[in-house]
């Protein structure tokens, strides 16, 4: 059987993603017990940023150690990618040492260049263009607290960046209804919009994007690599804030998620951050548990 990657949602089948998101609360309570089955011992996963992390770094690597397995952390300038050996290189080396391989990256392009060379499975880490191991834990998250996203409504503000993508393809994996409201010359891929567009629509007032809205996510307004837009994003994408007076045109148990790390008083105001339908934190945690279940989908 050939090699599957997880690259985009859009690897694997609404099946197979609901499996993972099962077997993800199943291996979170065994957490809460301390109760630990390893799954994957003796397996490795070798981790490849070329970018910063903290929950995705942490998670993975807590991860594979719970699961009886282990994790090598390859920084942005520790190896001899960052002195520019070849993806394809490393790619077909690194798969005759390790079971799996998680790279975060900057073009997408570069990630399914590595895949294609790569006798593992390869993991996006986040790339320019996606985060789908995002998506595992905030659909974990949503069924969670409050059952199926089918059906529901979800709205996207800001930037139409990686983690928008992301939600577009699950929109039409999960169908759900999403609209972004994202300000003019910031909108997600046309490509992508057109392939999705029975799901996704794109209002650009805010107000009336979030009106009966099940859920609200944001994201930063300079993604990696964007830091010198800094200055002329915050001014384009200030009317675009989640604060408690945008909060107050959805419905009424809507949540608010953000994938951090945030910046309180740009994209989300530290109250709604902070504030009781924020789910921020239980989201963040469920980036391990989700990855277990990846992990354990991959590679056995
Ligand atoms: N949300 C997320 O991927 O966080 P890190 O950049 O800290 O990994
Ligand atoms: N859009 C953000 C997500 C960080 C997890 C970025 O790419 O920097």
């Amino acid at each position: 059987m050939s090699v599957r990657h997880f690259l985009t949602l859009n690897s694997l089948n609404q099946d197979e993603l609901l499996s993972i998101i099962n077997r993800a609360s199943v291996l979170k309570k065994q957490f809460k017990q301390k109760n630990f089955e390893t799954t994957l011992s003796n397996r490795v996963l070798g981790m490849i940023f070329e970018k910063s992390s903290t929950r995705t770094r942490v998670s993975f690597e807590a991860g594979m150690a719970q699961l009886g397995g282990h994790a090598i952390y390859l920084s942005p300038t520790g190896s001899q990618i960052g002195r520019g050996e070849p993806i394809e290189d490393t790619a077909r080396v690194l798969s005759k040492m390790v079971d799996c391989i998680m790279l975060r990256t900057f073009e997408h392009e570069r990630l399914e260049l590595f895949a294609s060379y790569s006798d593992v499975p390869v993991i996006n880490g986040l790339s320019d263009s996606f985060h789908p191991c995002q998506l595992l834990a905030d659909l974990l998250t949503y069924t969670e607290n409050r059952g199926s996203i089918q059906g529901k409504k979800v709205v996207w503000i800001g930037d139409g960046n990686n983690m928008c993508h992301s939600y577009m393809n699950a929109a039409k994996i999960f169908d759900f209804k999403l609209n972004i409201a994202c300000p003019e010359g910031f909108d997600p891929d046309a490509g992508l919009l057109d392939e999705t567009k029975d799901f996704v629509s794109i209002i650009r007032e805010p107000e009336k994007a979030v009106e009966n809205a099940d859920l609200i996510v944001t994201d930063v307004w300079a993604s990696m690599g964007q830091e010198d837009e800094q200055a002329q994003r915050l001014e384009k994408f200030a009317p675009y804030q989640v604060n408690t007076e945008l909060m107050k045109y959805a419905n009424g148990d809507a949540l608010f998620m953000h994938c951090l790390p945030a910046h309180r008083g740009e994209e989300v105001s530290a109250a709604v951050l902070e504030g009781p339908q924020s789910v921020v934190w239980e989201e963040a945690g469920n980036r391990l548990h989700s990855q277990k279940a990846l992990l354990e989908f991959l590679l056995r």
